[in-house]
């Protein structure tokens, strides 16, 4: 049997047309004219003034801390269960992330771990739309106005979700996306920034061109900035993929309802979670095990490998892992985060990309479900 990816785009004619056409003339006095277009669709898409196309969405989480002048001393809040391109731009400047627990439906921060975790020295909080999801925010919104504090939104997983009406990225000062390959939505590699604050968006702009002003041609840098800008090529296939982001996000959630009818009546399998106000864009199709199963994620990974199907483990708390091991704050999350270190060791990703079709779709789930009997069996 072939294997089934865990992921993968859907390209058609439009974007290979697009980005044909930039190869060939996104050049000289038009070289930013797909980065125009396609930052206009998007900004309109996400309901924000302002969007900056960059090659990551690790660029965007940097540029937007270093645009609040976040730097050593400061601790920036950030959820546990997440991969660690939400916590590194803390480190790049010079910060000290302070891990917070999940919320046990969303897998998004939890709002009371947050405000616990604020102290004087909180200077931004960066709360990620895990898989899709999308946390309470007017839970955290209420808290983060009340202690002052600018939330940054990790929306890398959720383009085109939607909470209470208002779509992922746009929520506390600044949103961050990610087009990377296995995204929703993808130009091979990239980001975005998404904003309505003029200020810090021109301060991140600045900051992204090698710090020089707005409009400069004769190479007067005013301060050392950082080189964070993507391609034509790439501006290109973003603007392909925004015209067709309704498309995608609709398919995304024909493939969620495909696994939930495949796995209907099955209440020791816990899914993705999509609350009455909130549209989930279901980047990842996620399944959680029941305790009374007895399984681990990896030993489930490597059992549905060996039947042709790719897999993902739930994202480990940051605090476990050895990039974070001495960290003090890391050493207070693994004894304090209960949710997180209880649901990640029994999650996993499914193969979630476009290349998917129904049937497919229940061959992996009874595949899925051989492989927890198969492992059940063998601890018994
Ligand atoms: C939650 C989260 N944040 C940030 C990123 C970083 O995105 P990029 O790879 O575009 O830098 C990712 C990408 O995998 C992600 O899943």
């Amino acid at each position: 049997m072939k294997n089934i990816g865990v992921a993968g785009p859907w390209i058609t004619e439009l974007e290979t047309s697009y980005v044909a056409d930039a190869a060939k003339n996104a050049w000289f006095s038009n070289h930013a004219v797909y980065h125009q277009r396609f930052e206009a669709a998007f900004a309109d898409a996400i309901g924000t003034p302002y969007a900056m196309a960059l090659p990551s969405c690790t660029s965007a989480l940097h540029l937007i801390l270093a645009a609040l002048g976040i730097g050593p001393g400061d601790e920036v809040i950030v959820s546990d269960a997440t991969w660690i391109a939400s916590s590194a731009p803390i480190s790049y400047v010079g910060a000290t992330p302070v891990f917070v627990d999940m919320d046990p439906l969303t897998w998004c921060m939890d709002a009371r771990a947050f405000e616990r975790a604020i102290s004087e020295k909180t200077k931004a909080a960066i709360v990620v739309d895990l898989y899709g999801g999308m946390p309470d925010w007017d839970a955290l919104e209420g808290i983060a106005s009340a202690h002052n504090i600018p939330l940054i939104e990790d929306a890398a997983e959720a383009v085109g979700s939607c909470y209470k009406g208002r779509m992922a990225g746009s929520f506390g000062v600044a949103g961050a996306f990610s087009f990377h390959g296995s995204k929703t939505m993808t130009t091979g590699e990239g980001g975005m920034l998404v904003t309505d604050d003029k200020v810090l968006f021109e301060r991140a702009q600045f900051l992204r061109d090698h710090g020089r002003p707005a409009g400069d041609r004769f190479f007067q840098n005013t301060e050392v900035g950082f080189k964070y800008k993507m391609s034509a090529m790439q501006a290109a296939m973003g603007l392909a993929q925004t015209e067709r982001l309704d498309e995608l996000v609709e398919r995304k959630q024909a493939i969620f309802g495909w696994y939930e009818k495949a796995l209907a009546g099955r209440d020791d399998i816990v899914l993705n979670h999509q609350p009455a106000d909130v549209l989930n864009s279901y980047w990842m199709v996620t399944a959680v095990l029941d305790k009374s199963l007895g399984i681990k994620k990896l030993d489930l990974m490597e059992s549905l490998s060996g039947h042709g199907i790719d897999s993902r483990p739930f994202f480990h708390p940051l605090s476990s892992l050895h990039a974070y091991e001495n960290s003090p704050q890391a050493i207070k999350a693994r004894d304090e985060n209960k949710v997180a270190y209880d649901i990640s060791p029994r999650g996993i990703n499914l193969p979630s990309g476009f290349q998917l079709d129904e049937e497919t779709v229940q061959t992996v789930c009874e595949k899925f479900q051989q492989s927890i009997g198969e492992l059940q069996s063998a601890t018994r």
